[in-house]
């Protein structure tokens, strides 16, 4: 992927297929650390730790009936090469957390992408969902509630096309400030 925007979607794409009605985005740009860090955590129904430890390594595991899946190897592997590596931790009936950490100046570490359109695709697309969204740059940080939105908007939906391009400056504007 080119783009860790990419796996971010596909991290929390991972967690609305899981049945979650709240995914947290939490993500971290820290230069003095040397550090971008993200975690995605849900409420969705969980893995058991045999599946968690299969769906990390799918090819150490052994057979396996289900298809493979690419979403976190792949974000695995693109964390690693960067000196960084992914955590997951699952509950059955609770949700999961996976987070991964790579390093910021590293010559391998994909560039982040839009994340202003990465959040306004997932939260128009998925509207019976709640996510929570908090960005931070050093010492610059911004966070979305969708259940905040929601109330204010009192049911009118994101898809609205004047609330999605509100939605749109909202985010970019937040994102552009972080690294003003
Ligand atoms: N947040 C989650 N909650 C519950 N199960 C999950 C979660 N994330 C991943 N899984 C399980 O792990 C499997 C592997 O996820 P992964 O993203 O690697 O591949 P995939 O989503 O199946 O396919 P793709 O290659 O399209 O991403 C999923 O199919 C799902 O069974
Ligand atoms: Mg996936």
């Amino acid at each position: 992927m080119k783009e860790l925007s990419l796996h971010i979607l596909d991290i929390m794409q991972n967690s609305i297929t899981a049945g979650a009605t709240l995914v947290t985005l939490e993500l971290i740009e820290d230069t003095a650390a040397d550090i971008l860090k993200f975690s995605v955590t849900d409420n969705g129904k969980g893995m058991t730790p045999e599946m968690a430890k299969a769906v990390i390594d799918p090819f150490t595991t052994g057979r396996t009936t289900r298809k493979v899946g690419l979403g976190i190897p792949l974000l695995k592997l693109a964390a690693e090469n960067t000196g960084g590596g992914i955590e997951l931790s699952s509950e059955v009936g609770v949700g999961t957390v996976i987070s991964a950490v790579f390093g910021y100046s590293h010559i391998d570490r994909q560039p982040l992408g839009n994340m202003a359109e990465t959040m306004l695709g997932i939260f128009t697309s998925h509207e019976d969902i709640d996510f929570v969204y908090k960005h931070r740059h050093n010492d610059k940080e911004y966070s979305v509630d969708t259940r905040e939105l929601k109330k204010i908007l009192g049911g009118v939906p994101f898809t609205q096309p004047e609330v999605t391009l509100w939605l749109s400056d909202f985010l970019k504007e937040n994102e552009q400030e972080l690294y003003a």
